[in-house]
């Protein structure tokens, strides 16, 4: 089995909200086509149909006034009108697939998962359908609700799971020492608990969305490789890389290596 993150700046223009990356969509829905064996579950971020709406109203602050409920309401519309268009790309591009919505299956405690039903989600995949999820607004025991990421939505499926492999689609070639978009850093082609320290102190800086950014992403990632999850960040903007990948071919990125990361962070 094999869990796919496809991050939300991959498949939406961050900068414009509502703005689907139509082309990249399709291209990345046909490598998975080509790419895909087995068993696959496909998990998809926010972007801009989550992220300005989330920051806007607040959402990661939990339930603090009664105007943020417009907020809870609008972001979930979007993140399921996203997923639709997630969802119609892999039926396009000849796969079966099906949207599952996270705040049905899902809650939280405190930002961390609590209850996650996935009964439904494992007779999908029985079947040969691929289940597609997505980061989103969910109810939270004690904060009301919390915008629930992707990335920890594939931690938790890893955990109880166990796929064989793990991959990030996204829209740089991985983990940098700097801002790659401003042609800052280098690439780190491994993470692992001997240079993790020093990286989470360089990726400080560089966070602008609700859940984190890359830092968030390493976070996430370095917790699941602590469990002897390992995990491979790709860059998916480029065509053929995600197939590649998908195939278990040799291809640029970041490997995140499974690994004692106690006391790191
Ligand atoms: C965020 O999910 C979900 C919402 C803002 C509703 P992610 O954190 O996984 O999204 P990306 O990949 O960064 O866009």
């Amino acid at each position: 089995m094999i869990i796919l993150k496809l991050g939300g700046g991959l498949l939406t223009d961050k900068e414009e909200e509502f703005s689907l990356k139509e082309d990249v969509l399709e291209r990345v829905a046909g490598e998975i086509k080509e790419g895909a064996r087995g068993e696959i579950i496909i998990v998809h971020g926010g972007g801009s149909f989550g992220h300005p709406l989330a920051k806007r109203y607040a959402l990661q602050d939990g339930f603090k006034d009664e105007r943020q409920l417009e907020g809870v309401v609008r972001t979930r519309a979007a993140m399921e009108e996203f997923n639709r268009a997630v969802v119609d790309a892999l039926l396009g591009a000849g796969l079966r697939a099906v949207g599952l919505q996270p705040s049905a299956c899902i809650t939280c405690r405190g930002r961390e998962i609590d209850r996650f039903e996935t009964a439904g989600l494992e007779g999908f995949l029985k079947l040969g359908i691929i289940p597609v999820l997505y980061g989103d607004v969910v109810v939270d025991d004690k904060l009301g609700f919390c915008i629930l990421s992707g990335d920890r939505i594939i931690a938790r499926l890893a955990g109880v799971l166990g796929p064989e492999r793990i991959i990030l689609g996204v829209d740089v070639d991985g983990v940098f020492t700097g801002d790659p978009k401003r042609g800052e850093g280098s690439l780190v082609e491994e993470v692992n608990p001997g240079n993790l320290p020093h990286l989470l102190d360089n990726l400080g800086a560089l966070d602008n969305d609700v859940t984190g950014g890359m830092k968030g992403k390493v976070l996430e990632l370095a917790a699941l490789a602590h469990e002897g999850h390992g995990s491979q960040i790709v860059n998916a903007a480029v065509p053929g890389r995600l197939k590649k990948a998908l195939l278990g071919e040799a291809v640029k990125g970041t490997w995140i290596a499974p690994g004692n990361y106690e006391g790191v962070f």
